[in-house]
């Protein structure tokens, strides 16, 4: 994935005035030459393209009109910001002045890419675990029959053969109508993408109605910046208005899909296995990772799926993901031929080849006590020996989370390492520290009794070992990082891949004649 997200814009570029782009904006004024032309918006310093209008927004920790004169050196025309950005920058260049900048950059980015998601069939995924899964399986069942679909999420942005490596999960409003308008130009029919609670709170999915929108389940995680679980929730089922959204499919598998299915203000349908939700669900016996599935809906309506991915929550999100497609337009059976046939997810439930009598290896993005807990209960009838977990957790990101993912790391598995994920800014020792509390206080009330907890620092020698340690019944679930490629250490991206260690550990265990 070497392409950047420069190359995901409209090969031909609006041309808007300052003084119209003010227009749009009621309460700006215009400082400088009003009859500029700009022909792209982009509001990170280090992305402008010449001609583009910059945006400078008050940011957490700094406000991006400090970075307005290297805009301006890079080509920007003008510059959109806020009154206390405006006296940051360089005298003479054509300015338009408004507060709230961030709350109006969704609406204002749509108008000036042409409102490009109307032109397209564009689904939003959100919830805490989930979304980069039903989206790829919803990319896959709508493009069974319309072609050119494209995705955007955690793990890339991809629009036919141009795949581009993720830095969010949802892009800012700006490349996001840009991304839109690039793939109206090139004919693609639909888009689906991962949303967010940042995305939402942040207004970056503004200026767009999505054809549907999907809600996967709620539970612990970001407190570190809503603070609440019902904060949280609140930001979430913003989504599901009709400022946000023209219908919306949601699973009812917890209380904040029931809570939010009778909240939403838009028509929705429910899913559910249990009683009482639109579409109920039936998944049939799971058998070598391969599960079919069956949904019955309003008067008799019948739809039948299967998936290749193992664990009982992947049955749920792609019994969700067909649902979403079908209310996108999809005709049932091509959309369920197109899940059906998903190999599976870059780092979600991924398994890593290895000579046969190896253990069995699975790469896995869980990284919420939630995630922890299915990815270890779905792995645990497919284990005939011993369940060993390596895990840690991020750092700057939700304190409170740790010591409950190494408890349900340890609840879930009979051995646990403990090791670094992304320790950001924190010390790795003590992020460290508080997981193996967690995991070890877990172990003594709920483990087996042989049950352990090591703790080893670096990551990589953290799986080694794990794989060494394990027999051939066994099953080593290397859980937290899935598709990522580096691990941060205070903003230096050291270069690491589970799936890339696990692999080597594994072909250095078939030399030695396993
Ligand atoms: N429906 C689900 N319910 C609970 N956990 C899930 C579900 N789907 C996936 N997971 C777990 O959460 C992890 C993240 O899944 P992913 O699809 O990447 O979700 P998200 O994009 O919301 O982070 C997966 O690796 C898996 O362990
Ligand atoms: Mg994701």
């Amino acid at each position: 994935m070497t392409a950047s997200l420069a190359s995901l814009v409209p090969a031909a570029p609006p041309h808007h005035s300052v003084a119209a782009v003010a227009a749009q904006l009621p309460g700006a004024q215009v400082r400088g030459p009003a009859d500029a032309i700009v022909s792209g918006l982009t509001l990170s310093s280090n992305r402008v393209q010449p001609g583009d209008l910059f945006a400078a927004l008050p940011g957490l920790k700094t406000h991006g009109a400090r970075y307005a004169a290297a805009a301006i050196a890079e080509g920007a025309a003008a510059v959109l910001t806020d009154t206390e950005g405006a006296p940051a920058v360089p005298d003479g260049v054509p300015m338009v002045v408004v507060d709230a900048v961030r709350s109006r950059l969704g609406a204002l980015s749509a108008w000036f890419y042409g409102h490009p998601a109307e032109d397209l069939v564009v689904v939003g995924v959100t919830g805490t675990n989930g979304k980069t899964t039903v989206a790829h399986m919803v990319q896959a069942a709508l493009a069974e029959q319309m072609g050119l679909v494209g995705l955007l999420g955690t793990i890339m942005v991809a629009v036919g053969d141009v795949h581009i490596a993720s830095q969010r999960t949802t892009l800012e409003a700006p490349e996001l109508q840009a991304a839109f308008a690039a793939m109206r130009e090139r004919g693609v029919a639909a888009c689906v993408m991962e949303v967010s609670s940042h995305a939402i709170d942040q207004h970056r999915v503004d200026g767009f109605q999505f054809d549907v929108a999907a809600f996967t389940n709620l539970s612990r995680d970001h407190l570190d910046y809503h603070g609440t679980m019902d904060a949280y929730f609140q930001a979430k089922a913003a989504l599901f208005t009709p400022d946000h959204a023209k219908q919306a499919v949601i699973n009812l598998e917890d209380a904040w899909g029931a809570t939010l299915a009778r909240l939403a203000t838009v028509p929705t349908v429910t899913m559910s296995q249990d009683a009482g939700a639109d579409w109920r669900l039936r998944p049939g016996a799971p058998s070598r990772g391969h599960t079919a599935f069956t949904l019955d809906g309003p008067a008799g309506a019948h739809l039948a799926g299967a998936v290749d991915i193992p664990g009982d929550y992947n049955v749920t999100n792609a019994a969700l993901a067909l649902l979403v497609a079908v209310h996108a337009g999809a005709e049932p059976a091509a959309a369920a031929q197109g899940i059906a046939r998903l190999p599976g997810v870059p780092g979600r439930m991924e398994k890593v080849p290895g000579p046969v009598h190896a253990p069995m290896v699975v790469v896995d993005y869980a990284h919420t006590p939630e995630s922890v807990a299915q990815v270890l209960a779905a792995l645990r009838p497919h284990t005939k020996g011993r369940l060993i977990a390596v895990v840690g957790a991020g750092g700057d990101r939700d304190l409170g989370k740790r010591p409950l993912m190494g408890a349900a790391a340890a609840t879930g598995a009979d051995l646990v390492y403990v090791t670094d994920d992304n320790p950001r800014s924190e010390s790795p020792a003590a992020i460290r520290a508080t997981v193996f509390e967690g995991a070890s206080r877990a172990m003594r009330h709920h483990g087996p009794a042989q049950g352990q907890v090591f703790e080893v620092a670096e990551r990589a020698e953290a799986i080694e070992q794990a794989i060494a340690a394990a027999g051939p019944d066994d099953t080593v679930a290397i859980l937290g990082k899935g598709h990522e490629t580096t691990i941060d250490y205070s903003g230096i991206l050291v270069e690491h891949s589970d799936r890339a260690v696990a692999q080597a550990a594994l072909d250095k265990a078939r030399g030695v004649g396993l």
